[in-house]
Parts: C-alpha cells; sequence; structure tokens
C-alpha cells in the first residue's frame, strides 16, 4: 500500500467541506501511520465545487462523478450526497475499484441497504459508513464503561440525537424534509445512525420496537417565494427491548428536528445497578459516572483532548465536532491500513444494514401501532 492516500469527494456540500478541513489539518495526528491527502472533488454545482481550489493538493475538480471515478489517483472515495443517490454513486465507487467511505443512512431504504452491503463484499473493497459522535472521548468512555462488565445488572439504555432549527416554521425546506429524496424514514435516515452506532457496537440489538414517529410542520418556505409539501417524519421515539446477559432491557432511542433547545446534542446513557454513565455533547467536556458504595455518588469528570488517534493538541483543550470528525478518518484510513490496533472502528455495512432493519420495524411500527419484532 502506498504511504499517502489519496481522497476523492462526490458532494461538496456541509460534510464534503467537513472531509476537506479534516484531511488539511492531518498533521496534527501524533505518530499516525497513515498520510492522507485531498486529490479531487465532484459536485454539481459550480458555486461548491470553486470554495475547493483553495486546496493546494486538489488536482481535480468536476461536476461529473464518474470523471473523478476514472481518476486513478484517486484511492478512497467519501460521498456525501442526498439519500436517493446514495446505492447509485456508492455501486458505481465500488465498480471503479475504489475503497468507499459511505455517508449515512447507506441508502435510501433497507432494500438499498443490503444492495450496497452485498456489493461491497462481492467486491472486496474497504466500505464503512460515517458517524463521528462516538470517537469523542465522553462518547469513547461511556462505550468502555458498556462493554466493562462493572455496571451490574443494566436497568436501561438511552441514546440519541437532537436538533432544534426546525421549530422555526420559516426555515426553508431542502431534501432531507422529502421522502422522494431523503427516505420513508426521515428523521432515522438522518440521525438515526448516529444514535445506534455505539449501542449496535456494543452488541445491543434491539429484540422489538415500538415506534412513535411525528410530522410536525407539512410544509415550508421553498426558498423562491412560495411554499413546499414537507412529508418526511420530524421526530423519532423508538422504545425496544435488548437481551443483555439473559435478562430483557429497555433501550430508548431518539432522533429528534425538533427538540427545544437542542442545537446538536448527542447523548448516551446507561444505567446499571452498580454502576451507570451518561455523556452529552450538550456539556461536551463533562462525564458522568455513577457508583454505588455506603453512598450513591454521581461524580462529574471534566475530561480533556484524549480521543482514540493521539494528536498535537494539548490534553487540557475541549474538543468539537471538527475534532471527532478527523478522528473518525482517522479510524477509517487505520483500520484500510489494518492498524486499528484494537481501537473503535467507524459503522461496518452490517451495522448499518442492521440499522436499517430497525428504522423499516420502526415504520411498520408505526403504520400497525404495535411492537414489532426484529
Ligand atoms: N455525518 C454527519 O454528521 C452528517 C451530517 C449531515 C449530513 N450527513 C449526510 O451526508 C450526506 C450529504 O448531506 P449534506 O448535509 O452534506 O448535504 P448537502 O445538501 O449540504 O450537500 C450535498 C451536495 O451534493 C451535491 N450533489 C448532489 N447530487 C450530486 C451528484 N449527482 N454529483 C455530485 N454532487 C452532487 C449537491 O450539489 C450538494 O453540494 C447525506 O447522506 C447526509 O445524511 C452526515
Amino acid at each position: 500500500m502506498k504511504n499517502t492516500v489519496n481522497i476523492g469527494i462526490i458532494g461538496g456540500g456541509l460534510m464534503g467541506r467537513e472531509v476537506a478541513s479534516a484531511l488539511a489539518r492531518w498533521f496534527v495526528l501524533d505518530g499516525f501511520p497513515v498520510k492522507a491527502e485531498l486529490t479531487a472533488v465532484c459536485d454539481l454545482v459550480e458555486k461548491q465545487r470553486e470554495w475547493f481550489r483553495q486546496i493546494p493538493t486538489v488536482t481535480l475538480l468536476t461536476a461529473d462523478y464518474h470523471e473523478l471515478l476514472a481518476n486513478p489517483d484517486v484511492d478512497v472515495v467519501y460521498v456525501a450526497v442526498p439519500h436517493n443517490l446514495h446505492e447509485a454513486i456508492y455501486l458505481d465507487v465500488l465498480k471503479a475499484g475504489k475503497d468507499l467511505f459511505a455517508e449515512k443512512p447507506f441508502g435510501i431504504d433497507l432494500k438499498s441497504a443490503i444492495a450496497i452491503a452485498e456489493a461491497a463484499k462481492a467486491s472486496g473493497r474497504f466500505v464503512r459508513c460515517s458517524s463521528e459522535f462516538p470517537f469523542l472521548p465522553g462518547a469513547q468512555r461511556a462505550y468502555q464503561a458498556a462493554i466493562s462488565g462493572n455496571l451490574g445488572k443494566i436497568l436501561e439504555v438511552h441514546s440519541g440525537f437532537h436538533h432544534s432549527s426546525d421549530l422555526d416554521p420559516t426555515k426553508p425546506a431542502n431534501w432531507k424534509r422529502q421522502v422522494k429524496t431523503c427516505g420513508e424514514i426521515g428523521v432515522m435516515g438522518d440521525l438515526g445512525m448516529h444514535a445506534v452506532h455505539v449501542p449496535f457496537r456494543v452488541g445491543w440489538t434491539p429484540k422489538r420496537v415500538y415506534a412513535q414517529l411525528q410530522k410536525i410542520y407539512h410544509e415550508r418556505p421553498d426558498g423562491k417565494g412560495g411554499m413546499a409539501s414537507c412529508d418526511t417524519w420530524d421526530n423519532a421515539m423508538l422504545h425496544t427491548e435488548v437481551e443483555i446477559d439473559g435478562a430483557e432491557v429497555p433501550m430508548r432511542f431518539e432522533m429528534k428536528r425538533l427538540a427545544p433547545g437542542e442545537t446538536n446534542t448527542w447523548f448516551l446513557e446507561i444505567l446499571g445497578t452498580e454502576g451507570g454513565v451518561k455523556y452529552s455533547t450538550k456539556e461536551p467536556k463533562t462525564l458522568w459516572t455513577f457508583a454505588r458504595g455506603k453512598e450513591q455518588l454521581w461524580q462529574k469528570t471534566d475530561l480533556g483532548f484524549h480521543g482514540p488517534f493521539p494528536t498535537i493538541t494539548g490534553g487540557i483543550f475541549e474538543p468539537g465536532f471538527p475534532d471527532c470528525f478527523m478522528q473518525m478518518w482517522a479510524a477509517f484510513l487505520a483500520e484500510r491500513a489494518g492498524k486499528l490496533d484494537g481501537k473503535f472502528g467507524c459503522v461496518t455495512p452490517d451495522e448499518a444494514v442492521l440499522s436499517h432493519t430497525f428504522f423499516a420495524a420502526a415504520l411498520r411500527s408505526q403504520a400497525e401501532k404495535r411492537a414489532i419484532d426484529l
């Protein structure tokens, strides 16, 4: 394998630029075994493409992703486009013999996710899906607590991701608010992978789900003076049971676009009879841990910058979104190079298919107003 991995981006919008930002300061990773550079970018919109011209390593800007895929210099392709385009573009990336860093939800629906996962397996290419919050130090500590076996009997698990900007009815509609481009799963496709990644990695697969899904605003300004219909689910509460150490334990997932006051809040809480852990990006450097002794204690720890992959950033500084996004990319490229060394890895195609199986069951539960076995 060559020393520098050349990355291509298809879809230079919100997330495409985050990748450019992570790769542009790759030297921040301390002693990391893989070099990575952004080489090529494709976006349909000229203004979006032109932004990438300021990045000196980019040698190809194109509106046609086939041109990017035909470039022999590109090793890995990150794709961040509307969900209705995932399947076709992901399959073309694999056909071109490139490794794929897919965005969630990994296809617009379960059928699409299965097709992508099967193509990934048949191709032999390295494929993972994006979900960055578990790479924050607090999230890592919650994961370690979950697998430690030190929490006693698990009482309940609560995992979620909340947004609030949709509370504003004047916020314009975009492709994420429409079934044809976002998918019938709506908010579960937007926010769901973030909520399920850690519990699924621990091995906590829901046995059944009872879903409460809400559509709240049915139309929004279309940005051109008119109104556009918005037909996706906005908020989802998924009540499940999971078997842990022979007992059925309640596990609740929340994905909300309308959660008052929550700008971008990812959280995970695991409560047990002996110990517990709570972490939320609302207080990004705070980890709460529970210990039951003679007295019962909730302890608050100020965390530093310690992500899974060492960086030059001082250990007492606070990490944020760009940092966990970079750590996720480090996990992707380390695992691709066979150098993950037991660290936390990105979402696998099997986990992505499992998430879609879960969301499809949630849609059925909502329609039939009953719990659905997975
Ligand atoms: N990991 C995360 O935290 C996170 C956050 C937001 C979105 N996402 C995911 O990232 C993906 C993209 O979301 P976004 O918010 O970046 O969207 P966006 O609308 O900001 O960007 C999408 C870009 O794709 C371009 N595009 C559309 N069709 C194209 C085509 N055929 N060829 C090339 N470019 C094309 C658009 O012009 C646009 O610039 C989605 O799958 C979404 O779910 C992930």
